[in-house]
């Protein structure tokens, strides 16, 4: 077997390979287990399931696109596949989907007969740097999204960058959000790296998708080992989140794509460190503007051209119901600099008014 490009140690690890489907690899994997059956975005296996080689010939089951997937309907579904499929706890379910089918698949991975293992061939940008790596996995309730979930590591995760030439412009650009998100976590080199492929990347360049996997992912694969359980470095992770989840709130689920609010979020998160005295690398808010423009990305709220668009109030009362610290306000992660994060950091109301109203 070929060496996985990343690995998250366990027993069994769960590892990672960046490239080239590799479908004797995945065989042979399968081979471990008693059965072997596919959960697939509808959408994607429409496009991709040819891609699937002998495997396209075990039990699969289609579910809706994206998001539509993420409810109980869908879980129960999902379960019953497992059963009619006669899944044992020695048995495979393959994903193929972005990063709502990885969170379905493997939620119904971690319940059914309370696990098997579960590998990700993930088709998205999000998926391949985020969504796919590191075992987190949900389903939404009316009351929220992600609000049901385990965590249930994956065997195996398949990125693929050849899957990305058929995704949606807005689900590139979506990625290419968590992708600056990354390399400001990373360092100076990876964003450098960014900055360079930025024109390459909004073109498809199949190499620099594969530099921008190979880096997010890397990162992940990083944090999660470190803190699998995000009691403390994995919070890093959510570095413009806070106040992304709280645009996405305010507008209404789906109305800005998430990566695309993190892109707005990355950009609040900077100007936040600099007013709170955190940022000690002062040319970085302008670099950040600059490159996600040249990604396509918006560097400011104004740019969403929200209608209605939502008070700083509103975004503060999201906020508050999003995710609190202990000291009962919203925290956030902020920047002194390329790969100098800091978590759990409480700022004031009056702060995030004033970033609000730039
Ligand atoms: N578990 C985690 O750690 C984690 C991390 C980040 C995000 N997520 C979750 O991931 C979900 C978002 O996932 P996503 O952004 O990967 O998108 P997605 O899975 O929601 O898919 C978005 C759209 O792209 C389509 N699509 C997927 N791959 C395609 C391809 N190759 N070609 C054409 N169309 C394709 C889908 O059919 C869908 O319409 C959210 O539910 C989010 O909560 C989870
Ligand atoms: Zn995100």
């Amino acid at each position: 077997m070929s060496r996985p490009t990343l690995s998250i140690p366990g027993d069994p690890p769960s590892d990672l390979w960046v490239g080239d489907l590799d479908l004797p690899l995945l065989t042979g994997l399968t081979q471990e287990h008693d059965r072997v059956a596919v959960l697939a975005d509808q959408t994607v296996y429409q496009l991709h399931g040819a891609l699937l080689g002998p495997l396209a010939d075990s039990p699969t089951h289609q579910v809706p696109p994206g998001e539509e997937c993420k409810d109980f309907k869908q879980l129960e579904a999902a379960l019953n596949f497992c059963a009619a499929s006669k899944l044992s706890r020695r048995s495979m379910l393959i994903t193929l989907g972005g990063g709502a089918t990885s969170d379905l698949g493997g939620l119904t991975a971690a319940l059914f007969k309370r696990g098997l293992t579960v590998a990700h061939i993930t088709t998205t940008l999000v998926g391949q740097v985020d969504a796919a790596i590191g075992g987190k996995t949900a389903i939404d309730m009316v009351t929220g999204k992600n609000l049901v979930g385990a965590f249930h590591m994956p065997r195996a995760v398949f990125a693929d960058v050849r899957f990305l030439e058929t995704l949606p412009d807005t689900e590139l650009r979506a990625g290419l959000g968590e992708v600056v998100k990354c390399a400001l976590l990373q360092g100076e080199q990876a964003l450098q790296q960014l900055e360079q492929d930025a024109a390459a990347l909004i073109e498809g360049d199949r190499d620099a998708l594969e530099r921008a996997v190979r880096m997010g992912a890397g990162l992940k694969v990083e944090v999660v080992t470190e803190d699998p359980r995000e009691n403390g470095r994995r919070k890093l992770l959510n570095l413009g989140h806070t106040f992304a989840h709280a645009i996405e709130t305010c507008t209404g689920h789906g109305t800005v794509p998430h990566g695309i609010a993190v892109a707005v979020g990355l950009k609040m998160a900077l100007d936040a460190s600099q007013s709170q005295g955190i940022l000690t690398d002062q040319t970085l808010p302008l670099r950040l503007e600059q490159l996600l423009l040249a990604l396509g990305l918006p560097a400011s709220v104004a740019a969403l051209d929200l209608d209605p668009c939502p008070s700083a109030s509103d975004l503060w009362q999201a906020m508050a119901h999003d995710k609190k610290g202990a000291v009962g306000r919203p925290e956030f992660v902020l920047l002194a600099g390329p790969g100098a994060g800091q978590w759990d950091i409480a700022i004031e109301e009056s702060v995030v008014n004033e970033l609000w109203n730039l």
